[in-house]
């Protein structure tokens, strides 16, 4: 495990944009950080207008590292507010206010991890094999994830079951971070590539999917790590619930379907090279590459969403909105 250590909003930026801190609640955990030391980074003797003005820039800035999932923009917009609704207090009480914020962000998140592993563990029959896409795990939250939470607390209640961790190409999120995760927790893990998850649901080894989400449409149209839209179709080809993970701020209840999600795309190199300290090239130099991170899978294919305040099931626009502005 390594430790970085962040003093300014450029080396967060970066950090989010090489993934360094990646995974959606993480990322907007580490964005309210961020705003934290924009606020700070101001010449002695402004005033609260000119911390607000900066607050804005710093905002739009760092929400420029990554656009698919929403939790950066949801952090950045409750920081803002947070300092327009004390714009009376002065710059030292602001900044005082805004790490509280900051903090308050990061202990609700922890806490809605846990509150969504409490409402998934009804899905954990004892003996089940789950496949799992990506990471979203400790790692990629303040603490537990969101779909590796479900997993902790079926372990936490002695539910036995095993898991089945995709490789996750490009980047080997599930290779290097979810089997690494699990397998340290003490938890059943089988790494296997993205190819084999139709193997492994044909062979009966899998009887649930449980993935993360980065940004959920008003309609339950989900966006998460490329490929999850194909895990999604092998789950219904084979009548295997599919569920989608995720809190209340990764919900984006503006956009009407998740046709007007944006889809980061990402260099080319990251497909044509293994990941590693040290790259190596698997492809002809000068390929074409087309390298989207994220997919987005339809509601119809989502057999129920947990989120920290319930299970929504089934997904639609009606139910969504009944737990999620509640
Ligand atoms: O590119 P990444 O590693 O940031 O992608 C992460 C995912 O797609 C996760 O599944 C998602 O953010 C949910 S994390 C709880």
């Amino acid at each position: 495990v390594a430790t970085l250590r962040i003093h300014h909003p450029e080396e967060l930026w970066t950090a989010i944009r090489t993934l360094a801190v990646r995974g959606a609640p993480a990322i907007g955990v580490a964005a309210a950080y961020g705003m934290v030391l924009a606020a700070r980074d101001l010449p002695p003797d402004s005033q609260s207008a000119q911390l607000i003005t900066a607050l804005h820039a710093a905002g739009d800035y760092l929400k420029s590292s990554r656009p698919t999932a929403v939790n950066l923009e949801w952090a950045v917009n409750r920081m803002r507010q947070t300092a327009n609704a004390h714009r009376g207090i002065g710059v030292r009480q602001l900044q005082i206010r805004l790490l509280d914020e900051a903090h308050a962000i990061h202990a609700e998140d922890v806490a809605m991890c846990l509150a969504i592993g409490r409402h998934g563990v009804s899905f954990m029959r004892p003996g089940i094999g789950v496949l799992t896409h990506c990471n979203a795990g400790a790692l990629a939250t303040s603490d537990h994830g969101t779909a590796l939470a479900i997993f902790y607390e079926a372990q936490r209640r002695a539910i036995p079951f095993q898991v089945f961790a995709d490789e996750t190409r490009p980047l080997l999120q599930g290779a290097r971070l979810t089997a690494w995760e699990l397998a340290a927790s003490g938890i059943d893990v089988t790494l296997i590539c993205d190819s084999m998850a139709g193997l492994v649901m044909q062979q009966k080894k899998v009887g649930l999917v449980i993935v993360g989400a980065d940004r959920i449409a008003a309609n339950g149209d989900t966006a998460n790590k490329i490929g999850t839209y194909s895990v999604a179709q092998l789950a219904a080809a084979h009548k295997i619930p599919f569920i989608v993970a995720a809190p209340a701020s990764t919900f984006d209840l503006a956009l009407a379907t998740g046709a007007a999600i944006p889809i980061e795309e990402r260099p080319g190199e990251e497909i044509t090279q293994v990941p590693g300290p040290v790259p190596h090239r698997t492809a002809p130099a000068g390929i074409q590459t087309y390298n989207p991170a994220f997919d987005v899978t339809p509601a119809a294919l989502i057999t129920a969403l947990v989120t920290d305040r319930g299970i929504i099931s089934p997904v639609n626009e009606a139910g969504i909105r009944a737990r999620i502005t509640a």
